[in-house]
């Protein structure tokens, strides 16, 4: 027998636009479920605030999507996981999905050279990203890389154009990229430019994120645990519709638009006419 609560959404929340790459992927598979995506974009970057300041927003972020009723809730950012996962899951009756930067999927395609880890200061000084490494270090020589500052761009929408040049060359200049393989993206406003990233780096680079993984472990939760909808939902070739609420905690109406635009570029149209813009 189905849970009681499986018409209730799937609630999604980051610092701001990033976790878009996140809600997109888990869309692609799971494309008869409806979604609350919250952007806390007044607080917003996380990853250069001290831990407890981002433990209690998120925690915050938290109550606010559970207060307004979900099904499970998908912590689309690695500061806010690394800051308060564990906190979150307490005091959550649903099941809590966190972010985790995809050290391990690098580890495992066992290429010959450095991983680095492009990631938010605080999620790199986290105990979480810190035990990632040392679980892993004996495979594979993992490489920190704090890119203070790139969120803002992202969340201003530049992400394309010179200021993302120009800010990933000053970034990579103190990289020997000769030494490294692999590049893990460690925060999901980085998925957002990931082309330029890749072309920043090169061909012989991999640029690896943990989108698909995390999508897959959302389905996976939901169907142990009887919460999968299957209701029949439009797909066509070139689009999924699918019912996203939005709430923005600053600048809303421009957030909620380019939240839009970057699930539109991913062929996937937002059917839901309501945001709130706090
Ligand atoms: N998307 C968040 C992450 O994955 C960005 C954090 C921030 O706001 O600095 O880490």
């Amino acid at each position: 027998m189905d849970n009681p609560n499986v018409k209730l959404s799937i609630g999604v929340f980051d610092s701001g636009i990033g976790g878009i790459s996140v809600l997109a992927e888990i869309i692609k598979i799971l494309p008869s479920e409806e979604f609350i995506y919250f952007a806390d974009t007044l607080h917003a970057p996380y990853g250069d605030k001290p831990e407890g300041v981002v433990r209690a927003l998120s925690i915050k972020a938290a109550e606010f999507l559970s207060s307004i009723g979900i099904k499970c809730l998908v912590v689309a950012c690695n500061t806010a996981t690394g800051a308060a996962i564990n906190e979150i899951r307490k005091m959550c009756v649903f099941p809590v999905i966190g972010m985790e930067p995809a050290v391990k999927p690098a580890v495992e395609l066992a290429l010959n050279g450095k991983i680095l880890v492009m990631a938010t200061p605080l999620t790199l000084k986290s105990k979480k990203f810190n035990e990632l490494i040392r679980h892993h270090k004996h495979r594979s020589e993992i490489v920190p890389l704090p890119c203070p500052g790139l969120v803002e761009i992202i969340e201003k929408g530049h992400i394309h154009g010179q200021e993302i040049e120009d800010y990933l060359s000053r970034i990579f200049s103190t990289v020997d990229k000769e030494d490294v393989s692999s590049v893990v993206l460690g925060c999901t406003h980085y998925v957002l430019i990931k082309e330029e990233i890749k072309k920043a780096v090169g061909k012989e680079i991999v640029v690896i994120d943990g989108n698909y993984g995390t999508a897959k472990q959302v389905r996976t939760v939901l169907k142990d645990e009887r919460l999968l909808n299957v209701i029949f939902r439009e797909r066509s070739e070139i689009s999924l519709k699918t019912n996203i609420r939005f709430f923005i905690s600053g600048n809303g109406k421009e957030v909620t638009r380019r939240c839009r635009q970057l699930l539109q570029n991913e062929g996937i149209i937002c059917e839901s006419e309501f945001s709130h813009c706090g």
